[in-house]
């Protein structure tokens, strides 16, 4: 499948196959960046759900360069079978019944264990994207191992606090050469994005790429304009969609991001 933004519909259409929370143009922009990347062979996702997230990344990965990628997803369940259990996430049960058959409803609903999860993202993985995915789920961050990861999409959180935390334990499960996705960084979850501020002022991420809702970091300034870099360069980069933002010098003298300009992706 094309990832690249002559595909915004066909993307749109899988995002929504399986289930996965994001708009089109973020896969775009995980499109550009991970093929300007040096090796990816394994991610952490904080927030696996519906493991929809997780299907794609493992066919965006695959096709950008960087098959078989080692998945760990933490996901405390609580969401995902809420309306059996009656818990605070019932509101996703909406998009249950827009992403699911009534088969997958009542097996999801009945997950309990970790296990169980991987079992069950793993069989609707390959059903629908025809891909095998090596994953291992846990139920919380505590659980996870010393393992450093080249990726980590953050996808959960609501106040400041514990974002923060989440940014503070999991950056340093980071490589040097990782990115760090944070996602719904606009009013999807607008007390992540403050927290993501005051972890930049931390010094604990450096911006990279700005997409539409996620945003992409590095752990080091040097690494961060290393990949801006590669970005620019790429020949076959379109710089009216990928735009070099003028330097800042906060981060460094010249300091540069690069913005994808997410509305003439749309217009296109
Ligand atoms: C927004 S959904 C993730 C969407 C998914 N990443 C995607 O791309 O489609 C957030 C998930 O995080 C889980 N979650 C929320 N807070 C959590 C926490 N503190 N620990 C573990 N899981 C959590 C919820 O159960 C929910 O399934």
């Amino acid at each position: 499948m094309d990832y690249s933004y002559n595909n915004v519909k066909g993307i749109y259409d899988q995002v929504l196959k399986l289930g996965m929370l994001s708009p089109p143009e973020d896969i775009i922009a995980a499109w550009m960046l991970f093929k300007n990347t040096d090796r990816i062979s394994n991610m952490l996702e904080l927030g696996s759900y519906l493991g929809g997230g997780l299907g794609m990344f493992n066919q965006l990965l695959d096709a950008t360069g960087h098959p078989n990628v080692k998945f760990t997803g933490v996901d405390h369940l609580d969401f995902i079978g809420a309306a059996a259990r009656g818990s605070k996430g019932a509101w996703y049960t909406d998009h249950f019944n827009r992403c699911l058959s009534a088969e997958e409803r009542a097996s999801l609903s009945a997950l309990n264990t970790a296990d169980e999860a991987t079992e069950w993202i793993q069989e609707r993985t390959l059903r629908l994207t025809g891909l095998p995915i090596d994953l291992t789920c846990v139920l919380n961050e505590q659980s996870l191992s010393e393992e450093q990861y080249d990726v980590i999409h953050h996808d959960y959180g609501d106040s400041v606090e514990e974002n923060l935390t989440t940014i503070r334990n999991c950056v340093p499960k980071l490589k040097d050469s990782g990115i760090y996705i944070v996602d719904d960084w606009c009013t999807g979850a607008p007390l992540r994005t403050v927290a993501t501020v005051i972890a930049v002022q931390e010094k604990l991420l450096y911006p990279v790429l700005w997409g539409k809702n996620k945003v992409f970091y590095a752990r080091t300034p040097e690494h961060a304009q290393r990949m801006v870099s590669a970005m620019l360069r790429n020949p076959e980069n379109n710089p009216k969609l990928f735009k070099g933002m003028p330097g800042s010098d906060y981060f460094g003298a010249g300091y540069r991001t690069v913005r994808m300009h997410w509305q003439a992706i749309q217009w296109a």
